[in-house]
């Protein structure tokens, strides 16, 4: 594990993207996972700026995203799937690969999760995952005592990352109480992992993966033998 410290999210965001511009250099086709959240935003500013500049070519990656508030369609505002569009997707125009999203409002979401994953195996599996951390050590929608073996299924959300939902929601019973996640296998088996960690809140879940031990109640700890991960650490303050 690698772990890079940095003092503004801007810092965070130039080091995250140069990470995610190499192995893309390396290999054109790369198959990218993708989180939501506020801590990745600098970072996807920066992509589509190198994209625009010429610098970046993402024009053959795979991108597929993490998680999905269940329920929630693509067109939905408060979808993590119109999340990724606004702020990446959208922006990149032609220079944008493929991309696949989980359907929060398929029918039949345990079936949309197995299909999902069928499509990661048959991509390759993942070259490369960019997760972000949740103040309760998840990493997508991977709660505390996440079996370290699942793979892309539905979820329950604890209240916690319900609570961490709430700016998109007029009112916190609005926020789903369950959602769609690539599992903590899935996310493991990525050749290259890169954890991004910002934002008030996460002191303690940093502090569990530094602690080095193996813990499930401590999600983000099933990284901890990865052997291409690191870590990119902002001020943690509030945004
Ligand atoms: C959410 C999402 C995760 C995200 C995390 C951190 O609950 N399910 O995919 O990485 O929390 O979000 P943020 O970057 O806004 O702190």
């Amino acid at each position: 594990m690698q772990i890079i410290w940095t003092g503004h999210s801007g810092e965070l965001a130039d080091r995250a993207s140069s990470i995610v511009a190499d192995l893309v250099a390396r290999h054109t086709s790369a198959t990218i996972a993708l989180p939501t959240g506020t801590t990745p935003l600098p970072l996807y500013a920066r992509l589509v700026a190198l994209c625009r500049d010429g610098v970046l070519e993402l024009s053959r990656a795979r991108f597929f995203n993490l998680d999905e508030l269940g329920g929630k369609a693509a067109s939905d505002r408060q979808s993590y799937a119109q999340f990724l569009n606004d702020n990446l997707f959208g922006l990149l125009g032609a220079s944008c690969g493929s991309v696949r999203l989980l359907r929060g409002d398929a029918a039949a979401p345990e079936q949309e999760c197995r299909e999902y994953e069928a499509e990661i195996q048959e991509a390759g599996g993942l070259d490369l995952a960019v997760l972000g951390l949740g103040r309760n050590g998840h990493i997508a929608f991977n709660e505390p005592g996440s079996a370290w073996t699942s793979r892309t299924r539905c979820v329950a959300l604890t209240e916690t990352t319900r609570k961490s939902q709430g700016g998109l929601f007029a009112s916190p019973e609005d926020v789903p109480r369950w959602g769609l996640t690539v599992g903590i296998a899935t996310i493991s088996e990525a050749r290259t992992i890169l954890l991004i960690v910002d934002g008030e809140g996460k002191e303690q879940a940093l502090q569990a993966l530094l602690r080095a031990i193996p813990d499930p109640q401590w999600p983000v700890t099933a990284l901890l033998d990865h052997p291409d991960l690191t870590v990119i650490v902002g001020p943690l303050h509030a945004r």
